[in-house]
């Protein structure tokens, strides 16, 4: 992997957890638990690197519809995980952001998501950004409503100012594991000129090796973004 040429954004589908448990003759939530480790691990490599921008898809608006234990497993790994990380984020000077619909979680958990990226506003290293009851139907709907709202005129840079990704660039790098090959409702507007890669791992199981290893990848795509 060449240092001097790497992505600025890197989005990653976090995906497989529930199979991972289930090979390993575990309980799902032992995948989301394991899965919420290797977002530490992942998060750190990217900040070490220099990547500037790390988005990780944790919750999707559709997510809901899993088994209510599931969901209620979630939401408490996700309040435990904030719990834990504020420190990781302050020592390596991380900033953290969240996009997505966050006023359908608890009052409980919406505090400490808050709290968390008022008290890493003054990071300036890497900007990690969870999607959190993310849609991206959902955000590009309530982007237009905020113009419509406020009369702007709906043009590619006043929705892209309206996105909850306003002030961050589009996404260089796309990657999801498990082997799936579909985005899932994931940074549709944002990823229209991203790199893809899939990868079989599953997300327990994905590590920085990987990851330098899909940077190399990258590194030799050449992207003509609709020029020659
Ligand atoms: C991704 O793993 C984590 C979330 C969507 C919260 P999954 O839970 O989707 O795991 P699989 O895809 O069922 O294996
Ligand atoms: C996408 O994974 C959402 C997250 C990784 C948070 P899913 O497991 O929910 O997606 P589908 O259902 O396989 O498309
Ligand atoms: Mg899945």
């Amino acid at each position: 992997m060449n240092k001097s040429n790497i992505p600025k954004h890197i989005a990653i589908i976090m995906d497989g957890n529930g199979r991972w448990a289930k090979e390993q003759g575990l309980n799902r939530t032992a995948g989301h638990e394991k899965g919420a480790k290797v977002v530490r691990d992942i998060t750190m490599h990217c900040s070490n690197i220099g990547i500037k921008y790390l988005t990780l898809y944790a919750f999707s608006t559709e997510n809901w519809n899993r088994p209510k234990l599931e969901v209620q497993f979630l939401m408490k790994l996700l309040e435990r995980y904030f719990k834990s990380e504020l420190p990781v984020y302050l020592k390596n000077n991380v900033k953290f952001k969240a996009i997505g619909d966050i006023g359908k979680f608890s009052n409980s958990l919406q505090k400490i998501i808050k709290d968390t990226q008022d008290k890493t506003a003054h990071c300036t290293g890497l900007t990690q950004i969870l999607a959190l009851n993310y849609g991206s139907r959902d955000e590009i709907v309530r982007a237009i409503q905020k113009l419509n709202y406020k009369n702007i005129q709906i043009n590619e840079k006043n929705i892209n100012s309206a996105l909850d990704t306003a002030d961050i660039p589009d996404v260089d790098l796309l990657i999801r594991t498990s082997g799936e090959i579909r985005i899932s409702n994931f940074l549709l507007w944002q990823i229209a000129y991203a790199e893809m890669f899939f990868t079989q791992t599953y997300w327990p199981e994905f590590n920085s090796n990987e990851l330098d290893d899909i940077l190399s990848d990258f590194q030799k795509r050449e992207r003509r973004f609709g020029g020659v």
